[in-house]
């Protein structure tokens, strides 16, 4: 499984990448407002510190438009991914940038309907929102278990599913017993999945214990 973190935060991305755990960056229009950055300059900065893929949305709603402003996403680095909502519009940029050859992250998705249309349009990544399902009680891992068991189906079908809007490490578990490819994660959830009390536990008995040999390795 891919870990992607969901942020536009430089300090975060920076820390956890330095853990080699992570294998790409997910941004979106309120994560790039969030950081008061510059669009341009923080999409760079990302795709300096993370090789994988680092998605960028474009603003517009209506194909045209869509399509300019994922060409010009696209330049800002090699291993940008052009992020366009799962809509007509959204499908249409889909396969006119992947048929040019950019990575697509196509985002929004609640449906495996919309997910068969957005592997059908190419994609490269999937985004269906499990977080967003599960606050109108709706099961978002269903989604994920149900675009899974639909993909498999059709080996054609190459979009990878990149579980988004997730709440918690639980999410992120119950994404890699179905097999999705990637979770992009809030940096606050990655940090989580590391922590566990009989760890720290046993980690404390160790090193109390080390220190009474009287010992040193060094
Ligand atoms: O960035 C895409 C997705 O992860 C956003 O999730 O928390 O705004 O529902 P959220």
């Amino acid at each position: 499984m891919k870990f992607f973190v969901d942020t536009a935060e430089i300090d975060d991305i920076r820390d956890l990448a330095a853990t080699g755990l992570v294998d790409g960056v997910t941004t979106n229009p309120s994560l790039i407002h969030k950081s008061g950055r510059n669009f341009f300059e923080v999409i760079a900065q990302i795709c300096d510190i993370v090789d994988g893929p680092v998605s960028a949305e474009v603003a517009a709603t209506d194909f045209d438009t869509m399509l300019a402003e994922g060409k010009k996403l696209a330049k800002i680095a090699n291993n940008v991914a052009v992020k366009v909502p799962l809509t007509h519009d959204g499908l249409k940029a889909c396969r006119a940038l992947t048929q040019a050859g950019t990575m697509v992250n196509v985002t929004l998705c609640f449906s495996a309907n919309q997910a068969i249309l957005a592997a059908k349009a190419g994609a490269t990544f999937v985004s269906p929102f499990i977080g967003r399902l599960d606050d109108i009680a709706v099961e978002g891992m269903q989604l994920i278990a149900d675009i899974c068991t639909i993909y498999d189906n059709y080996p054609n079908f190459t979009t990878e599913v990149l579980v988004a809007s997730v709440r918690s490490p639980l999410h992120v578990l119950e994404a890699a017993r179905i097999g999705a490819h990637v979770a992009t994660v809030p940096p606050s959830v990655l940090r989580q999945m590391v922590n566990h009390p009989l760890t720290e536990k046993g980690l404390a008995a160790f090193v109390a214990d080390w220190q009474k040999t009287g010992q040193s390795i060094l």
